[in-house]
C-alpha cells in the first residue's frame, strides 16, 4: 500500500517535471514563437499573392502576432541556452544582446503602427509586408544561423 503511494507519486512528479522541461527549454519556446511569426508572415503574404481575398481580421490577427510576439521573444535567449535543441539562434545575439532587443523592438514599433493605421486593401498590405519583411531579415542576416 504504502509503496504503491510512493510510485504514483513518484509517476506523477515525473510525469509533471517532462511535461515542464519540455515546456520551458527556451529554445523550443523561442522556435515556437518564431513559427508563429512565420504563420503570421503568412497570411499577410497570402493576400498579396492573391493566394486568399484581403480580409481585415487575418491582417489585424498577424499583425497583433508579430506585436505581441516581439514582447517576450529577446526574453527567450538566457545564459546556458546558446546551443541545444538544434537552435539556429548564432552566438552573436549574446554577444550584442542590446542591438538584438532593439531589432525585435523596430519590428514590435513596426507592427504596432501598421496595426494602429490598419493596412486596407491589399496594396497596402503589400507595403507592409515590405517593412516587416525588411525587420525579419535585418535580425535574421546576423543573428540566425544559416544551415
Ligand atoms: C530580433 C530578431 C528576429 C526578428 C525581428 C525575427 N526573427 Fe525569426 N528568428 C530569429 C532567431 C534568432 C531565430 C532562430 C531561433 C532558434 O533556432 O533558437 C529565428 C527563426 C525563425 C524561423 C524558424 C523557426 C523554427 O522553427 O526553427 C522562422 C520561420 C522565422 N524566424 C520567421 C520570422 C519572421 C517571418 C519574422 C518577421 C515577421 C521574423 N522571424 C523576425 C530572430 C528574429
Amino acid at each position: 500500500m504504502k509503496l504503491k503511494t510512493v510510485f504514483a507519486a513518484t509517476l506523477a512528479l515525473s510525469v509533471v517535471a517532462g511535461a515542464v522541461g519540455a515546456a520551458e527549454a527556451p529554445q523550443v519556446v523561442r522556435k515556437d514563437m518564431m513559427e508563429g511569426m512565420g504563420k503570421a508572415m503568412g497570411g499577410l503574404v497570402n493576400i498579396v499573392k492573391g493566394k486568399t481575398e484581403y480580409n481585415a481580421d487575418v491582417v489585424k490577427a498577424s499583425l497583433t502576432t508579430m506585436v505581441d510576439t516581439m514582447k517576450t521573444f529577446p526574453d527567450q535567449f538566457p545564459a546556458g541556452s546558446e546551443t541545444g535543441h538544434k537552435t539556429e539562434a548564432s552566438p552573436k545575439i549574446w554577444q550584442n544582446m542590446d542591438d538584438f532587443k532593439a531589432k525585435a523592438a523596430k519590428l514590435g514599433t513596426d507592427a504596432s503602427a501598421l496595426l494602429a493605421a490598419l493596412p486596407a486593401d491589399k496594396a497596402a498590405v503589400g507595403a507592409a509586408v515590405k517593412t516587416l519583411g525588411a525587420d525579419c531579415g535585418a535580425c535574421h542576416e546576423t543573428y540566425r544561423l544559416k544551415d
